[in-house]
């Protein structure tokens, strides 16, 4: 009997102790953005962990871990103890699409556990001043009749920017040369400084510059216009029906974090998105709240599959090279 509870002891002692639901959290909680500061993803991931930690009584901090299209810091994300600490911001783009971009050495199903879904937003074709075009289909004739092929900033491969490239690419025919950076913050300043031509970014990211006229926007991928920028056109009505992209971000654990746990998190993130002042924030980006019967970690869960296979198909038949 002793030596049961020995190695019961032990087991739980090689492996970081039992989470303590009941006295969580703790300590300071990390949400780890597999993107660069200043970026889509950032942003929001701040405006929630602010408000997170009212609810949670603990700070919620922000660590950017960069690299490989988002992949690098969701695997730091998910090889975390499961004790709630440790949160995985992420998206359409990492939670998705880099599945079918790189060998992840991780189960973007198996190793994590759903938290929330969080806003969405479509995304936007936006250019460089200097782009002698002003509609999309001006764009798209521009983009085909370049000696060389037009520069298109991205995240990384496999990235939501990367991703809504492709799809660009697969509905005109028009070639791209894709420039990676860590995030579309850095490649949004490459962009207002016309070092790249273009990008299809989130319109959270454009929405500003778009405002200010440091880029030129064409149109939203999306059935109908962004109140937040009702003057830019859909793709349908811009000339390029059925490019309709959503790009939604959400939160997750690493897998077998204790219900509880989970529950307390969501809990956290479901406040944040039901409180006033953050959601006036959220939405002046042009961001959309998730509909309120979808805020279950299983909803996210379901939803992250279906994504899967509905967005897997296509990327993998882009063959899309990584090095
Ligand atoms: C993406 O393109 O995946 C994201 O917009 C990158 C970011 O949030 O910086």
């Amino acid at each position: 009997m002793r030596r049961a509870i020995l190695a019961a002891l032990t087991a739980i002692l090689a492996f970081g102790g039992i989470a303590r639901a009941d006295k969580f959290p703790s300590r300071p909680i990390t949400i780890v953005v597999p993107f660069a500061a200043g970026g889509p993803s950032d942003v929001m991931a701040r405006i929630l962990a602010e408000r997170m930690k009212t609810t949670l009584g603990e700070t919620v901090l922000v660590e950017n871990v960069t690299g490989a299209g988002g992949s690098i810091g969701v695997g730091r994300a998910l090889r975390s103890p499961p004790d709630g600490y440790t949160i995985s911001f992420g998206h359409l783009g990492t939670h998705v699409a880099n599945g079918a971009v790189y060998k992840l050495g991780y189960d973007l199903v198996g190793d994590l556990d759903p938290v929330a879904l969080l806003p969405s937003n479509p995304m936007i074709v936006v250019s460089k001043n200097a782009v002698p075009a002003k509609t999309l289909g001006e764009l798209i004739a521009w983009i085909k009749a370049k000696p060389a092929p037009a520069t298109a900033g991205t995240a990384g491969a496999g990235s939501g920017s990367h991703i809504a490239g492709l799809y660009l690419e697969n509905i005109t025919g028009a070639k791209l040369q894709y420039v990676p950076y860590r995030g579309t913050g850095p490649a949004m300043n490459d962009l207002v400084a016309g070092q790249i031509d273009l990008m299809v970014d989130q319109l959270s990211n454009s929405i500003n510059q778009v405002r200010a006229g440091t880029i030129r926007g064409y149109a939203v991928t999306d059935t109908r216009r962004a109140e937040s920028a009702s003057d830019i056109p859909t793709t349908d009505e811009a000339g390029l029906p059925g490019f309709h992209m959503t790009l939604w971000s959400g939160l997750w654990v690493p897998k077998n974090t204790p219900k509880e746990i989970v529950t307390r998190l969501n809990a956290a993130a479901t406040d944040a998105l039901n409180d006033p002042a953050v959601r006036k924030q959220l939405e002046n980006l042009g961001l959309a709240m998730p509909p309120k019967d979808k805020l279950t970690p299983a909803a996210l869960g379901d939803w992250q599959k279906a994504e899967i296979a509905k967005w897997w198909p296509m990327i993998k038949a882009a063959n899309v090279k990584v090095d």
